[in-house]
């Protein structure tokens, strides 16, 4: 349950390598959130998240094994972290991969597990989290779109299209919760310096991991179900979303 301040007290990560996911519970043990549950594969980067919650202040910390693509394993892994740990304020699910458009081209069966990992294994596991809130009365789940799902482009349309298919399952899930004391907040990211995105060429409107964890705890504090990073993109994409596909292809050359 959040605390008299409304400040997250446990939160459960799902992909807790992450480098955003990293920032996020590095805020929330800074800001008195004592639980933190890293969900990931075993080569994950978990240790490092750890360690980093730790620092901060969180007195619990627990790394499991969850993998995104495994969706038979959702029910039980996420039902013993209920179980175990009590009530979870806050699900966060950075789990992802941005894979590469040439290389999903080549090899079709990657580009439809590039759709297990970003849209499948988060649907079947969101569901579980949202029975088991539903059962707590409370809580927030947090989902990581992106830009890139708003108007797909041509040299990355099947990563754009597994967020879309995320940001519609949030959206969606968000409204069948709405009235429950559970909120599903949407977030779309432009391009983040992170392991993620190494070596390459920075996007215009770049940002940093600290600066989508500080939007993400602000968009938790205001109860906004849609938040972009920055923000400046919502209005772009305004724009974006309603050109005409012949121009948005030529805008979108890169
Ligand atoms: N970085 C960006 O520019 C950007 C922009 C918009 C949206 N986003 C989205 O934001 C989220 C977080 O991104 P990030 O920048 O923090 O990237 P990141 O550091 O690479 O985090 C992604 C995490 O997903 C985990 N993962 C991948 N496949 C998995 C699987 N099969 N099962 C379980 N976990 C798996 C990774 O674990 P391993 O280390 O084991 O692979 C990693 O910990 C992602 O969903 C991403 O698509 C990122």
């Amino acid at each position: 349950m959040r605390d008299a301040l409304g400040e997250v007290q446990s939160v459960l990560v799902l992909g807790g390598g992450s480098d955003i996911g990293r920032a996020l519970v590095t805020r929330l043990a800074r800001r008195r959130c004592h639980t933190v549950v890293l969900a990931g594969r075993p080569e994950d980067d978990m240790d490092v998240v750890a360690e980093a919650a730790r620092n901060a202040g969180a007195t619990t910390v627990e790394t499991i094994h969850w993998e995104a693509t495994d969706v038979g394993s959702h029910d039980k892994v996420i039902g013993e972290v209920f179980a175990t740990h009590g009530d979870i304020d806050l699900v966060y699910a950075p789990a992802g991969i941005l894979g590469d458009q040439a290389a999903f081209e080549a090899d079709p069966e990657f580009a439809a597990k590039a759709f297990d990992i970003n849209t499948t294994g988060l649907v079947s596991s969101c569901l579980v989290v949202a029975r088991h809130m539903r059962e707590q009365g409370h809580g927030a789940i947090v989902l990581m779109s992106s830009v890139a799902g708003v108007r797909a482009r041509k040299d990355n349309f099947v990563y754009g299209a597994t967020k879309a298919g995320l940001d519609a399952f949030g959206q969606g899930l968000g409204d069948s919760l709405a009235g429950e004391g559970i909120r599903v907040m949407v977030v779309r990211p432009g391009f983040v310096h992170s392991k993620m995105t190494e070596g390459m060429e920075a996007a215009p409107f770049s940002t940093t991991p600290d600066k989508v964890a500080e939007a993400i705890t602000n968009g938790l504090a205001k109860g906004s179900e849609t938040v972009w990073v920055p923000g400046l993109l919502a209005y772009l994409f305004f724009v974006f979303r309603n050109l005409p596909r012949p121009i948005w292809r030529k805008v979108s050359d890169r």
